[in-house]
């Protein structure tokens, strides 16, 4: 393997040989997806954690009904939060039982279909969404389970605003206000408590933050469940698990990771606790990002004021990400690396958008770039297409294509 091959399966178990001639069968810009390294994300999370675990998948990360259906296959329930996403978990056949509504502002027609339909939880996150979902139910005549969302005071530092760590949130019920949710609850007889759901870092890749974080939720659950007299049945961590975007960023070590919550939840402190408590984790970028590769062909090359610049045919219309979070992804000329060119550069590589914005990164270092080399942006899979612009422009809409 030469140092670009070593760089690309860095960030992917996706076979560079399935890639070679990709750019004659189907024309850039496009997504490729692989099954295979999702089900092996999966299953390497999922064989590391205690079985009281469960996984539920956050759509939101790629909702590709395919990617969808793969992941019901492999065990996983779904995480949703808008009307389209409960409508493609059922369509994609999660039962409903496996799937969950969050989101800090969910509509009334929302909570009307997600109480329809029986889903596992609506998570609240106010005391007027608490009010609404009761009234809602009591309207269907049905009793809908629920978490609550809480806004806790401790921070698990998120490196880059996602969820948005500690503070002001615009997620969940502050953990001060609490009584406030409790004190409406007693009332309420058309929602059944079922436990609460923490979550405000994404994008963590240190275990022992992930660790600590959980140990936190666990010890919120059983103060609040004393102090308030109910039982929890459910615990939802959120997501979080983290995956490098560059070489100076590790792998998050999950075997470590499920050792030390092997400990945890077999330990006196805490097994009598959760003996009949499912603990759930809701990853998105962990299950789907390492899958999928968002592919770029060079149109042009030019230098503006001593700075090289790539202009490829795609662009922040299919991969916002970049742009929004201010971190270029991993990329690779793989033209070059098929032909055996190995000259390192470092470019500027744009897209044909009319903003200065279009821009994948400033420095993205590569193998010498000529126009028609396909180049590869990796860890695409998460936050990729569905967090883009895909209006502006008009041009028209990536193809996602699965090679495995
Ligand atoms: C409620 C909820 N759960 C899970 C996730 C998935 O997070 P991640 O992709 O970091 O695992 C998100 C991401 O925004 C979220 O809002």
């Amino acid at each position: 393997m030469n140092g670009f091959e070593q760089e690309y399966y860095r960030y992917t178990s996706l076979d560079l040989h399935k890639l070679g001639g990709i750019d004659k069968q189907y024309s850039s810009p496009c997504y490729v997806y692989s099954k295979n390294t999702i089900s092996e994300s999966y299953k390497k999370l999922k064989n590391s954690l205690p079985d009281k675990f469960r996984i539920f998948y956050a759509q939101k990360s790629n909702p590709n009904p395919e990617i969808l259906q793969h992941i019901r296959k492999l065990g996983a329930g779904c995480d949703t939060a808008s009307f389209g996403e409960m409508k493609s978990a059922l369509r994609a056949g999660f039962t409903p039982e496996n799937i969950m509504l969050t989101g800090p502002s969910k509509s009334e027609e929302e909570i009307r279909f997600a109480v329809e339909n029986n889903l596992l939880s609506v998570n609240v996150e106010s005391v007027q969404e608490l009010e609404l979902t009761d009234k809602i139910s009591f309207e269907s005549g049905k009793v809908q389970g629920i978490l609550v969302r809480v806004n806790p005071p401790y921070d698990s530092s998120e490196t880059t605003r996602i969820i948005g760590g500690t503070g002001v949130s615009k997620f969940g019920i502050d953990i001060e206000q609490i009584y406030e949710f409790f004190s409406y609850l007693k009332s309420k007889k058309n929602v059944s408590l079922k436990g609460i759901h923490i979550f405000n870092s994404s994008q963590i890749l240190d275990e022992n933050r992930i660790f600590s974080n959980t140990k936190n939720v666990i010890d919120t659950a059983i103060e609040l469940s004393q102090k308030y007299s109910f039982s929890i049945k459910k615990i939802d961590l959120g997501g979080g698990f983290g995956i490098p975007y560059s070489s100076e960023e590790t792998q998050l070590d999950i075997e470590s990771l499920g050792n030390k919550l092997n400990s945890l939840t077999e330990s006196k402190e805490y097994k009598s606790f959760l003996e009949d408590v499912t603990l759930i984790y809701e990853p998105g970028r962990y299950l789907s990002g390492r899958a999928g590769i968002y592919l770029v062909k060079v149109l042009y090359t030019k230098t503006s004021r001593g700075q090289k610049i790539l202009l490829t045919d795609g662009g922040i219309h299919h991969m916002l990400r970049p742009a929004l979070i201010g971190q270029s992804h991993p990329a690779i000329n793989l033209t070059a690396l098929f032909e055996g060119r190995n000259n390192a550069e470092n470019y500027m590589v744009a897209g044909p958008l009319c903003t200065s914005l279009d821009t994948f990164g400033e420095n993205i270092g590569l193998a010498e770039s000529k126009p028609g080399d396909i180049i590869a942006f990796m860890n695409a899979g998460a936050y990729g297409y569905t967090e883009s612009m895909p209006m502006f422009l008009s041009h028209p809409a990536a193809k996602e294509i699965f090679i495995d």
